[in-house]
């Protein structure tokens, strides 16, 4: 099979590279900033390239994890990151569609509004930030052009990065350090490893799935509670985690509260789970790249 990701140098994506690879899969990879041996430079707003990319290299699937994903910059900068995150990601889409390979969005909680999570995929959308209408309009966009797509909503992503923006990898360095952090106790959702994303990804693509599937961890619970797993798990003093509400990080994008997933859609298309946070937090200490 062959395999485009758009966006192989982040976090998802540069898992998703691993999980096609050792399927002996056929895998050409892009970054934008953050260069990394094989991948091929490629900015979302060059339009040109990206359809070039994508005829020449006559994909079975595109993967999408490439977007500007900062919440508050997207906030700040609507404009700017609309370009990117929706013409860039439309472009995409479209040139996909003309090739006839198989599109895989990724997608968000932040489509929700956090009123009455954890939710399914026939709940309505309502998002509250720019980052979430954004997300939104990309879904929606999709749709539009055919029905070979995969939407996938992930939320609260945690695993080995080598750029190590993730919450869990910060909060370890962070710990380690002898640094406090400020956590918050109001938002609420599923942690989700970043491995388990990219293997659920591939088995979506092996079934034929299409449409939009939630793929999250099982739990749902505060992003407090999580932090306090994290320090346990790894040994680290739980005291420099301070609770917090929201309001108190003075964030300039509001942020969906009570969001998290439930993904009975995905284990009945696949029969398998994603881990919980025990099992996740335990594989990442194991693992011990951080
Ligand atoms: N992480 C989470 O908790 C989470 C939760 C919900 C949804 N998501 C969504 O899942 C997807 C993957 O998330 P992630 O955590 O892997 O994000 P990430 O680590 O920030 O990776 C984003 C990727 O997009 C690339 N990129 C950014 N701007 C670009 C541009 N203008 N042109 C081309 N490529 C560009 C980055 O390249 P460089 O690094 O080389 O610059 C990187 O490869 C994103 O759509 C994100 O919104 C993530």
């Amino acid at each position: 099979m062959k395999i485009l990701i758009m966006g192989a140098s982040g976090l998802v994506g540069s898992h998703l590279l691993q999980a096609c690879q050792s399927r002996g899969w056929d895998v050409l990879g892009t970054y934008n900033t953050f260069a990394q041996p094989g991948l091929m430079p490629l900015k979302l707003t060059d339009s040109d390239d990206v359809r070039s990319l994508i005829q020449k290299s006559q994909p079975d699937v595109v993967f999408l994890p490439a977007f500007r994903s900062n919440v508050d910059y997207c906030e700040q900068n609507p404009e700017e990151t609309y370009q990117i995150n929706v013409v860039g990601c439309l472009n995409v889409a479209q040139a996909t569609r003309d090739v006839g390979a198989k599109l895989v969005f990724y997608s968000s909680d932040y489509v929700f509004n956090g009123k009455a999570g954890p939710y399914r995929e026939t709940d309505e959308p309502d998002p509250i930030c720019v980052y979430g209408r954004q997300k939104l309009e990309v879904e929606q966009k999709i749709a539009e052009l055919g029905e070979n797509y995969l939407i996938l909503r992930i939320t609260v992503v945690y695993g080995h990065e080598a750029q190590a923006k993730n919450f869990v990898v910060r909060l370890i360095t962070n710990l380690k350090n002898g640094h406090t952090m400020k956590v918050p106790q109001d938002q609420v959702g599923s942690p989700t490893l970043v491995d388990d994303i990219a293997e659920a990804s591939c088995r979506l693509v092996e079934v034929g799935a299409t449409g939009i599937f939630h793929v999250a961890g099982p739990d749902v619970m505060s992003r407090y509670q999580f932090a306090l797993n994290v320090a346990e798990v790894f040994g680290l003093p739980r005291e420099n985690i301070m609770a917090v509400n929201t309001p108190e990080l003075g964030q300039p994008a509001q942020r969906p509260l009570e969001a998290g997933m439930v993904c009975d859609r995905l284990h009945s298309s696949l029969n398998w789970n994603l881990r919980g946070w025990a099992d996740g937090l335990t594989y990442l200490k194991h693992t011990e790249l951080i």
